[in-house]
């Protein structure tokens, strides 16, 4: 029998002791981060993949405050797929099928067109090779002769033409635009094809979220969750293809084989493929799956609000030390990965010490599932505003999966198996929250209160500078308000 010495911690169990500060404002600090070893975010926060936490509509406002969300897998791959493509639209700086006129159509149809779908440009197609041939704007149609009939004669050719190639950074962009003080910059590959149309409203436009994630097309970032079955592969390909910025390999126990395996053949078809693999409690397990190939490594079993795995099982490691475990394990593999902490963050605390531990961002499921922005419509209960949570492996969330994988809803057939489904999750309720920026300016208001304890300007110095001590359940009660009567 094997029981370790040292004991296993989590959040409550212990304080980070202040430091020194150079810190005079809060603003001084930045709270940057990795998602993975080549996605940063502004802000250290991830939203869980539960069907009560993260859907499109959660996944675009985690991204414009700076965060990202993760999309559930509780659904068909075309809804999945649907759901990454709502987000990628809600912002961009690249229109990517942007209006188009054959070069043999007449100026009064450009005309109608331009009105009908309410733009001030059209791109001109070549008639048989669809190349691009130039570009027709209003301005053009207004101050054409009457003696021009055809869009060939009155748009700018294409030798005329100022383009940019596909990737395109948003700031180049900018200077493109600013240099030759044009308003329509279209996007054109190597061998001519319309690939896409920047305009300056685009460009202007991210300046409203400044700290939003976006990816390299302006696009609002977007990760999604993937089973670990071989039949996966099809959602992965599905996922990437919409533009998926990262996929989440959702399982329980990370540490298995087929979550190993699943990590191998998703880099081997999909190379530049940021895969988040998980979730992991240990050394050995965070160290496997980062030589697999994971770009980043989720640790939690068991912590989460709504999850009973520990109670049901037996198996969990308190959540401070997997963090710490499972730096290690990355370390001794000699990748430079980051850690995800997924499950138990409640207060901003907890945030703080979960970053000091060694996580470069946390997960979060039910303190979000209570926002506005979180599936489902508030209800009240004893005369309180709240919204229901469930862990992905309670008794509603397996027989829904399973309905929806035999195709229908739950139905009495599927009732029959109720008894034979062992829950490691409950179905909750938790107190409505109002939007989850609220929710984000409160935990990020502390972390960023936290750096300053710490002495440190950003994450990492939060992190090499971290001292913790274990408090007693008195030091626990001194730390929250007491003996005063709330009110
Ligand atoms: P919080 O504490 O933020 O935790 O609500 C969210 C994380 O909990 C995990 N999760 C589960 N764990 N049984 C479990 O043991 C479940 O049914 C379950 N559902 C979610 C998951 O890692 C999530 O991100």
């Amino acid at each position: 029998m094997n029981i370790r010495s040292t004991k296993g911690l989590t959040f409550e169990d212990v304080l980070l002791v202040p430091r020194r500060s150079p810190i005079q404002s809060r603003r001084d600090v930045n709270t940057a981060t990795r998602l993975t070893d080549q996605i940063s975010l502004n802000i250290p926060v991830i939203s869980a993949n539960m069907d009560t936490v993260t859907e499109a509509r959660m996944a675009i406002a985690m991204a414009q405050n700076g965060g990202i969300g993760i999309l559930h897998r509780f659904m068909t791959i075309e809804q999945q797929v649907s759901q990454v493509r709502r987000v990628k639209r809600a912002q961009g700086f690249i229109v990517e099928s942007p209006y188009s006129i054959p070069l043999s159509a007449s100026i009064d149809e450009a005309r109608r067109i331009m009105e009908r779908v309410d733009v001030g440009g059209l791109m001109v197609l070549e008639d048989t090779t669809g190349k691009l041939a130039g570009i027709i704007t209003q301005r053009d149609i207004c101050l054409a002769p009457p003696s021009l009939s055809t869009v060939k004669q009155a748009m700018t050719p294409l030798e005329k033409l100022i383009t940019a190639r596909p990737g395109v950074t948003i700031e180049e962009a900018r200077q493109i635009l600013y240099q030759h003080r044009i308003e329509k910059l279209p996007v054109m590959d190597a061998e001519g094809n319309l690939a896409g149309l920047i305009t300056a409203q685009d460009v202007i436009k991210p300046t409203e979220n400044p700290s939003a994630s976006l990816d390299t097309k302006g696009h609002l970032r977007v990760g999604a969750a993937i089973g670990v079955t071989a039949n996966e592969m099809e959602r992965a390909a599905a996922l990437l293809e919409a533009g998926a910025d990262a996929l989440v390999l959702d399982i329980a126990h990370g540490h298995a084989d087929h979550c190993i395996q699943m990590v191998k053949t998703i880099r081997a078809n999909f190379p530049s493929a940021q895969i988040i693999a998980g979730n992991v409690a240990s050394r050995d397990g965070a160290r496997e799956l980062a030589e697999a190939g994971a770009n980043a490594i989720k640790v939690g079993i068991g912590p989460g609000s709504i999850c009973t795995t520990r109670i049901v099982t037996g198996f969990g490691v308190p959540q401070l030390t997997a963090i710490i475990d499972s730096v290690e394990g990355v370390r001794q593999s000699g990748c430079n990965i980051p850690i995800i902490a997924d499950g138990g963050i409640q207060k901003a605390g907890d945030l703080v010490k979960a970053l000091a531990a060694g996580a470069e961002a946390v997960m979060i499921g039910s303190l979000f599932a209570g926002t506005e922005e979180a599936p489902g419509s508030p209800v009240i209960r004893d005369g309180q505003k709240v919204k229901v949570v469930r862990g992905m492996a309670s008794l509603g969330a397996t027989m829904g999966r399973r309905a929806a994988e035999r195709g229908h809803d739950e139905s009495a057939e599927d009732a029959q198996d109720w008894d034979k489904v062992v829950p490691e999750g409950v179905e909750a309720v938790v107190p409505y929250r109002g939007h989850v920026s609220e929710v984000l300016t409160q935990l990020v208001g502390g972390l960023r209160s936290g750096l300053s304890y710490g002495g440190a300007h950003n994450l990492k110095e939060l992190r090499d500078n971290a001292e913790f001590i274990e408090i007693t359940p008195a030091g626990i009660r001194e730390s929250g308000s007491h003996d005063v009567r709330k009110i």
